[in-house]
């Protein structure tokens, strides 16, 4: 081997050196980006809740969420408007951000079933029957899917966002 091909060698193992890396640095960066487009995607739409999946938040409606606004809104108007309106007291209280005053749905559905009973057990049921000076009627006819939906039609009506549980 003479010096030459000594040097000719040197240089094409300190090109491949070169090269390799410099095409790692690239598609290190690509796949940086294509990441980085993964995660803004998440953002926009989806929050984990880490039980139940996935909860969407829509500025809109889709179908089926339109179906429960129909259906909210048939049974607000035939068993809760001549007591209720939204952002006015009428006989019992303004109903717009009603969720929001409660613990949990489960416990504003409970309430709206049988007000008496939460009223003995929960003091802010309690202060409010104190305002309004009579029980609201009991409501266990509906079963929780319609008290669900008459819920769903008030968020809606309140322009909250509307949070649905995919399973
Ligand atoms: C006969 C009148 C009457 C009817 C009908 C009625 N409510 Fe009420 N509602 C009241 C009164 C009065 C209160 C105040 C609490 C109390 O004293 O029971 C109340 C309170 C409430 C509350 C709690 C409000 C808050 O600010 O936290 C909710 C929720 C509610 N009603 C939902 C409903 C729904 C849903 C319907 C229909 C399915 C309905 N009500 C039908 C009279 C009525």
């Amino acid at each position: 081997m003479n010096n030459s091909t000594s040097l000719y060698i040197f240089i094409i193992t300190i090109g491949t050196i070169i090269i390799l890396s410099l095409s790692k640095i690239f598609f290190d960066e690509k796949m940086w980006i294509e990441k980085e487009e993964e995660v803004k995607g998440w953002y926009c739409g989806t929050v984990p809740t880490g039980i139940d999946g996935e909860i969407l938040v829509f500025d809109s409606l889709n179908i089926q969420q339109e179906e429960i606004v129909k259906i909210g809104k048939e049974l607000f108007e035939g068993n809760c408007a001549q007591c209720h309106a939204l952002n006015k007291k009428v006989v019992g209280s303004a109903l717009a951000g009603v969720s929001e005053r409660w613990e949990s749905e489960e416990q504003l559905i409970e309430f709206i079933k049988y007000p008496e009973q939460i009223i003995n057990k929960n003091k802010y049921a309690q202060e409010m029957y104190e305002e309004y000076g009579q029980f609201m009627p009991n409501h266990d006819f509906f079963d929780d899917e319609q008290l669900k939906s008459i819920l769903f039609y008030i968020k809606y009506r309140s322009g909250e966002k509307v949070y649905v549980e995919l399973n």
